[in-house]
């Protein structure tokens, strides 16, 4: 049976395919002046030139760079990319012009599963839903004040972080930087979602499943070639069954703090927020215009990006600082004795010291910048047809922003290829970087303009108190016989393809 429903919606496909093509051949494609770029096939335009190349997609767009400069059109399939890699564009987009650049594109059948219609943060369109979810987020959730009555959460985790990175030091003879940090970044950011205290394998299933996620929704051939979807129902069932598992996973979490507030109970053991702290409470009264008040499949969805977004992104930050401190023990010793300046020999690290360290800033600004977690922002779209660099930029297609080439560019940064922390400091060509890109863009791991990420100093500080605790406790050396391997690949943001392992040594 499916065997035929496959035949048929290939033969539709087919007819639909040949009437696109003769329209396509006649019309010539449609926008005239969008900027240049490779020519492509019929039909899949690059498409199939990008999935024969078997390079990741980041190194075909540099090539491209070279080739056809700051603003250039891949057509993907169906879907039409317009890649802007200059600063100068970036900043007149993002921050100039920032209300007409700042919508998403239309999302895939299988992305919509997970966003339950584009109701998160970072999917929804620019308007109503997004700014009510937006300033509720960042009200409710990441205020200054809220950050400082949220700072016994960051020091019970990282308390289990140190006592864990012992426990495994003893087993192994080393630890394993990624796995340690995401398991620590991930218990905060649920604890901030749900206002509970749970156990460190509950967090590691959750954890497991919003990895998954991820995978699941990055994009793939159905996504840019929507009209042979239906061809794809294997993949829609299994996005459907990861579904169910998420919502397995986080439906109890809801319940259980709905209980809580609704009997208006007071914290204990695992409840450990009061009423009102968690961002789920906040999502219980929300009733966002258009959508109306949320349900529990729109929750789980809400606090999934919080958690999704706030993980990969910090915990590898850690792990590329601490390649670097692992290989270069000058820079190293550095931070410690910037770190004991501080605190003493025997002192505790705390939310209040890591501000005042200058040479950590530094560190970890130069690590976003030689290491940005994603060389791409999340795909933008235009309000409206507008124009950009002289070429016209219709509303529907993906405006993709390729920020990292900002940082690799040898006419912004002197040898753009070394770690060198000091170039933050006095005299150096990024002391007076803007992270925010508001007064122009040097370097955006954080995007800029209206999209700009909205928790980034929450993320800056989950990566400096890390820091700061790991390198105050322990001296950090490669394992003998395994020098730190620092090739990278991509899973969603860009790690190290062998995860860092490290030789820890109480001080
Ligand atoms: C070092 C840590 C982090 C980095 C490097 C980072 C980076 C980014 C980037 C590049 C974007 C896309 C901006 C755009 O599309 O223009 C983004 C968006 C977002 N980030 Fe972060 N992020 C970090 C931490 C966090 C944390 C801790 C949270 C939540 C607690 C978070 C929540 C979000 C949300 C909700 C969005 C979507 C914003 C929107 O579309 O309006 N991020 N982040």
């Amino acid at each position: 049976m499916e065997d035929l429903l496959d035949f048929l919606v290939l033969c539709f496909s087919a007819t639909f395919i040949f009437l696109w093509w003769r329209h396509w051949s006649v019309t010539g494609g449609g926008h005239k002046n969008l900027p240049p770029g490779p020519p492509g096939w019929p039909i899949v335009g690059n498409l199939f030139q990008v999935i024969l190349q078997r390079k990741p997609f980041i190194f075909i767009v540099r090539d491209l760079r070279a080739k056809y400069g700051p603003i250039f059109t891949m057509q993907m399939g169906q879907r039409t990319l317009v890649i802007v890699t200059s600063s100068g564009l970036i900043h007149e987009a993002l921050v100039q012009r920032g209300p007409t650049f700042a919508s998403r594109p239309m999302d895939s059948p299988i992305r919509l599963v997970f966003s339950v219609g584009k109701c998160a943060i970072n999917s929804a369109a620019y308007g109503p839903l997004w700014r009510s979810l937006r300033r509720n987020f960042v009200s409710e959730l990441i205020s200054p004040v809220r950050v400082k009555q949220c700072s016994w959460i960051r020091k019970w985790a990282l308390e289990n972080h140190m006592k864990r990175l012992k426990t495994e030091s003893f087993q192994n003879g080393f630890v394993e930087v990624m796995s340690n940090c995401r398991l620590t970044i991930c218990s905060v950011l649920i604890c901030l979602c749900f206002g509970a205290k749970i156990s460190e394998d509950r967090v590691a299933e959750i954890e497991s499943v919003l990895k998954e996620v991820m995978l699941m929704t990055t994009p793939k051939l159905p996504d840019f070639l929507p009209i042979l979807a239906p061809l794809f129902h294997r993949q829609m069932r299994e996005a459907k069954e990861l579904r169910k598992k998420q919502m397995e996973r986080l439906v109890p979490l809801i319940r259980k703090r709905r209980e809580f507030v609704d009997n208006g109970e007071r914290p204990n053991l695992e409840m450990v927020s009061p009423v009102g702290a968690a961002y789920v409470d906040t999502l219980f009264g929300l009733s966002p215009v258009g959508r109306g008040s949320l349900g529990e499949e729109e929750i789980v969805t809400l606090c999934s990006e919080i958690v999704s977004a706030g993980t990969d992104t910090s915990a590898m930050t850690v792990e590329w600082v601490l390649l670097h401190l692992v290989q270069n023990q000058e820079i190293q010793q550095k931070l410690y004795d910037e770190i004991v300046g501080l605190v003493g020999r025997d002192g505790l690290v705390m939310e209040e010291h890591v501000e005042k360290m200058a040479y950590l800033a530094a560190v970890v600004k130069e690590s976003f910048r030689r290491h940005p977690p994603s060389h791409f922002l999340l795909s933008h779209a235009a309000t409206e047809e507008t124009e950009l660099g002289g070429y016209t930029i219709p509303a529907d297609v993906n405006v993709e922003f390729y920020t990292a080439w900002v940082t690799e560019d040898p006419d912004m940064w002197e040898d753009p290829g070394e770690f060198r922390p000091e170039r933050f400091l006095d005299g150096g060509d990024g002391v007076d970087v803007d992270v925010t890109g508001t007064r122009g863009v040097k370097m955006l791991p954080f995007g800029a303009g209206r999209r700009i990420c909205p928790a980034w100093s929450l993320g800056v500080l989950h990566v400096n108190l890390l820091l700061a605790r790991m390198v105050h406790a322990f001296r950090w050396l490669p394992v003998p016989g395994f020098p730190p391997d620092p090739t990278e690949t991509f899973a969603f943001t860009v790690v190290m393809k062998n995860p860092l392992k490290a030789v820890i040594l109480p001080r």
